[in-house]
């Protein structure tokens, strides 16, 4: 989401912040992944947020690096969603980070179409404990395939954020909000305890595990 309203950088900070404490507080260790990073403005906010808290999550940025994918699925149809949008190189994403004093061994970038570069064969290092997914890549299409690869990498006490929750298309479900409801509505698994509520956007829950260990009920 790129739109600014006038309060939403500040309430997305405080966002971070009340999420960075409360995993700190409840010892919930893991990375940070973030699906959709063009500008670099919510991976630095979080990378700041992190080291600030004394979290210390690693950082991974998983975006096309092209921008938005071309997509003929209605259910990624939004007025402000066309394919190419919002493309910054690798590169250009890299210096905007060390610009803004965010380590280099601190983050870890991994390019390319989510179709590609989230499929189980695709080679490179994954993040593999995820206590915190940022996710801002606006389609349902990209949406539903960063939850399927988060499935197996969720934990207990982390968030999840959805960036462009509140976007709808004009005349159907669509989005982000589609995706996740697909994704958790019967989830055998995990539950969404809806947290907070940031800008006129985002929307984040707690992962819930239903299962609450050997020998007792499963929620
Ligand atoms: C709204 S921008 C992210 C903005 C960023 N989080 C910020 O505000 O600092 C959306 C990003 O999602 C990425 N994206 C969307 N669908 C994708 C896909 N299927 N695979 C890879 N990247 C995708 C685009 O390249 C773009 O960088």
């Amino acid at each position: 989401m790129q739109l600014f309203y006038q309060d939403e950088q500040a309430d997305l900070e405080r966002f971070m912040r009340r999420v960075f404490y409360m995993l700190f507080y409840n010892n919930i260790a893991g990375d940070y992944a973030e699906f959709g990073c063009h500008g670099a403005r919510t991976f630095t906010l979080a990378a700041r947020t992190s080291q600030m808290i004394g979290h210390g999550a690693h950082l991974w940025a998983l975006d096309s690096f092209e921008g938005l994918p071309s997509s003929g699925d209605p259910r990624d149809q939004h007025s402000g969603w066309t394919p190419g949008a919002m493309a910054m190189s690798e590169s250009a994403f890299i210096e905007a980070c060390l610009a803004q004093g965010v380590e280099r061994d601190a983050f870890t970038t991994v390019p390319g179409f989510y179709s590609d570069s989230l499929s189980a064969a695709a080679p490179g290092p994954r993040p593999e404990r995820v206590c915190f997914a940022y996710v801002d890549c606006d389609l349902y299409t990209s949406t539903l395939e960063a939850l399927r690869f988060l499935d197996g990498r969720l934990c207990h006490g982390g968030v999840l954020a959805l960036d462009d929750y509140y976007c709808y298309s004009e005349t159907h479900p669509s989005g982000e909000r589609l995706a996740a409801l697909e994704v958790f509505e019967d989830h055998p698994r995990w539950r969404l305890v809806p947290y907070h509520h940031w800008g006129w956007n985002g929307q984040s829950f707690v992962i819930e595990d239903r299962f609450t260990g050997p020998g007792g009920p499963t929620l």
